[in-house]
């Protein structure tokens, strides 16, 4: 029997390992992969970019309205490596949008609802002839409600916190301490859970995967089979 093509949302938090599985799904079943935080990660460095992110953290939101019609963000393959890269107004961001200083600020971005509706409406256009993972916050409850396939991660902070700075480090970061990923993690989901306009909740069709104990082998396997039963072996 053919399998049927589906939509394919992963939710969950900062660091909880979605976006590693996400990719090996989409690649083992031939889909589209979007990682949709990155979308907000590139607005966000857009707006360090051209100053309107001062400082002290506080954002120019009339001049971020004026310019969201001005912020390509698309995604493109890099034929070296086979991994789906973000690209910021025909930019290979890739590398800067998941620094610090991006990660920082990035929480307070996409809060700002004007930012989420535009972002979401390009997901929802990318989506639309289905054949797609996408992973994020939002996607199995506001982007595709409609996903025949839901999936809502979860990890303590204490273990996304130790990912994300095992990654910092193994790309060259030794500044960082692992007291402030923890920290950022932290705020981050207090940020992303409690925002009013689309906060990170599980979808009451959505099934819960905590991976704190589980190897990446062990995800990969765990989401394949859901796909094949949810799909049609
Ligand atoms: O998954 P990530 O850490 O790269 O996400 C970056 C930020 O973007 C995070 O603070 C939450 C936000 N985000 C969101 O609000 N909605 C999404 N669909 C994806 C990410």
């Amino acid at each position: 029997m053919a399998k049927k093509t589906i939509t394919i949302a992963i939710d969950g938090f900062s660091s909880s390992g979605k976006s590693t599985m996400a990719k090996v799904l989409a690649k083992n079943i031939g889909y589209a992969y979007i990682d949709s935080g990155a979308m907000y990660r590139a607005v966000t460095l857009f707006c360090l970019n051209h100053g309107i992110i001062a400082d002290d953290g506080t954002v120019d939101t009339a001049a971020l309205e004026a310019q969201i019609g001005n912020i390509a963000i698309t995604f493109g393959v890099n034929p070296a490596t086979g991994a789906t890269e973000t690209y910021l107004n025909g930019t290979n961001v890739e590398s800067q949008i998941r620094d610090m200083r991006v990660s920082s600020r990035v929480s307070t971005i996409a809060a700002i609802p004007f930012v989420r509706h535009a972002l979401v409406a390009q997901q929802q256009a990318m989506g639309k002839n289905k054949g797609i993972v996408m992973d994020g916050r939002d996607i199995g409850t506001t982007v595709f409600p409609d996903a025949e396939m839901k999936v809502y991660v979860d990890a303590s902070a204490e273990t996304r916190a130790q990912r994300r700075f095992d990654e910092l480090r193994s790309k060259g970061d030794t500044t960082t301490t692992y007291e402030q990923v923890l920290e950022n993690v932290k705020h981050r989901d207090l940020i992303d859970t409690t925002r009013a306009e689309s906060p990170l909740r599980r979808a009451h069709d959505a099934i819960v995967l905590d991976n704190s104990h589980m190897s990446r082998d062990e995800q990969n396997q765990w989401l394949l089979s859901l796909y094949n039963k949810i799909a049609g072996e």
